[in-house]
């Protein structure tokens, strides 16, 4: 393909840039691709074969091989990394030229980065993609933002590559300026209550009811076979398997438990406090990954602070049954949460999200793809502007089911003393949900008596303050 000119081009040719050229050539597309490393330009060159890929060592080279108006993917780290390309390749651009940012940037730097290049007569893209090496090769999930009329351009090559659900691609058109990063965002919010979830099953099963890791592999190979069908619970089957070369134990079992983070569940509580949408679940997530994190101090305190044995009493069948019927409960009221979230969010910053659509792209491809995001995507169809997926009248009734065997569940935990954060928060929102009256009457109170910062009555419009010490 000496002359011909490349219709797509890759910046960053790391395992998923890699994969993603990979991808995208098997579905026919030509791709030039760049790298600062000349190691990783030769090695993507030598896999490409003689697929339609051609990489370059120099920004001039590469920039020379693009179809114009070009279309470049960045797979690069979030931050400083995507500024630093920005800020090397904008002098060799042409307007009406794409660049589109595919890492797991933070909104607003999209948001800002958007303004900067359109401001130049460039368009610039923020673009979740979920799947991790595996998606990119084979199929992710792909949540494109940014101009409508730059999605137009690269929509054939993206539906190409995407992952397929009964067809369907597991990618669509977000909505205007940072919605892709920003769905994205709330993705990874979501799987942090979602891993949060299962790990607290897990522990349940095993220190509470002393489940051996191939009963663990079981359960949850069974659990992969229902209602709860999901990537992570598959994973999680998969992973009570595994053998450590080192030591022929399971895998697992010697893994130090402090779970690291790189910044978007953060991200997404942070966002959501702006916002005002509650988000226990995927709070307490991002809190006992924080937790986790205090080993020493926790190795200490187990010294000192006793609590009852962690042992759940009763029938080892029924407990699972019961466990099982949690997490799915929760597993909702975490979409439920992450939903309501882009609701508001689309409302407040203008993105215009289709949530049935979100839905749709998350059944493929990505980490929490899941048999429940079909129902999901049904209640958004059956009404755009569903407040909370609670109140959905089909994902309710699954709730309503399973409620008591959450109750129980978390009493179990309760009595031996295993935390289960994110199984109560799930309840406590639920429950907090339906409350047609909560006891913040009594908030109010204090807050107009300490500080005069009034109240609204139930029985009459306005605002009200009273004199209390007076009365
Ligand atoms: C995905 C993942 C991916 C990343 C996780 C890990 O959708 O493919 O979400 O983006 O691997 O976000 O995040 P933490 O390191 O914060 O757990």
């Amino acid at each position: 393909m000496s002359d011909t000119k490349y219709q797509f081009g890759m910046v960053g040719l790391g395992t998923m840039g890699c994969n993603l050229v990979m991808n995208m050539a098997d579905h026919g597309f030509s791709v030039a691709g760049y790298d600062r490393d000349p190691i990783m330009v030769d090695s993507v060159q030598h896999t490409a074969g003689d697929r339609p890929v051609k990489t370059a060592g120099t920004l001039e080279e590469f920039i020379g091989l693009l179809k114009t108006p070009r279309a470049i993917m960045m797979l690069v780290p979030a931050g400083a990394a995507v500024d630093a390309v920005i800020r090397d390749f904008t002098p060799h651009l042409q307007p009406g030229d794409l660049l589109i940012d595919a890492g797991n940037s933070h909104f607003v730097d999209t948001s800002r980065r958007t303004k900067e290049l359109a401001e130049k007569g460039f368009h610039f893209m923020g673009m979740g993609i979920s799947g991790g090496e595996e998606g990119a090769r084979f199929g992710p999930s792909m949540m494109p933002g940014g101009p409508p009329d730059a999605y137009a351009l690269v929509q054939p090559i993206f539906e190409a590559v995407a992952a397929k659900v009964n067809d369907e691609p597991c990618v669509a058109y977000m909505g205007p300026g940072a919605a892709g990063h920003y769905v994205k965002m709330v993705h990874n919010g979501i799987e942090y209550g979602l891993m949060q979830l299962i790990s607290e099953t897990y522990d349940l099963l095993k220190r509470g009811a002393d489940l051996s890791d191939d009963e663990l592999h079981h359960v949850y190979a069974e659990w992969n076979g229902s209602e709860l069908q999901s990537f992570l619970v598959e994973i999680t089957a998969e992973i009570f398997l595994f053998v450590d070369p080192k030591t022929g134990d399971r895998l697992v079992n010697k893994i130090l438990d402090r779970a690291r983070s790189k910044g978007t569940g953060k991200w997404t509580s942070q966002d959501a406090m702006d916002l005002q949408v509650p988000l226990p679940t995927i709070d307490l997530a991002v809190n006992m990954r924080d937790l986790s994190a205090l080993k020493d101090q926790r190795v200490a305190a187990a010294k000192v602070l006793t609590g009852p044995a962690p042992r759940l009493e009763g029938d080892k069948a029924v407990l699972i049954g019961r466990v099982k019927n949690a997490l799915y409960f929760a597993t909702v009221t975490t979409y439920a949460q992450g939903m309501a979230m882009l609701q508001q969010a689309s409302k407040t910053y203008e993105y215009n999200l289709r949530l049935e659509d979100v839905a749709r792209i998350w059944r493929g491809g990505c980490i929490i793809r899941a048999a429940l995001l079909e129902p999901i995507r049904a209640a958004y169809a059956n009404n755009p502007d569903l407040p909370n997926l609670l109140v959905d009248p089909a994902l309710g009734q699954e709730l309503l089911q399973r409620q008591a065997d959450l109750r129980e569940v978390v009493k179990l935990a309760v009595e031996g003393g295993i935390p289960v954060p994110a199984l109560m928060g799930s309840l406590a929102y639920f429950d907090a949900y339906r409350s047609e009256r909560l006891p913040s009457n009594l908030v109010q109170a204090q807050r107009d008596k300490f500080g005069a910062h009034t109240y609204e009555r139930v029985d009459e419009e306005g605002v009200f303050h009273t004199e209390w010490n007076k009365g």
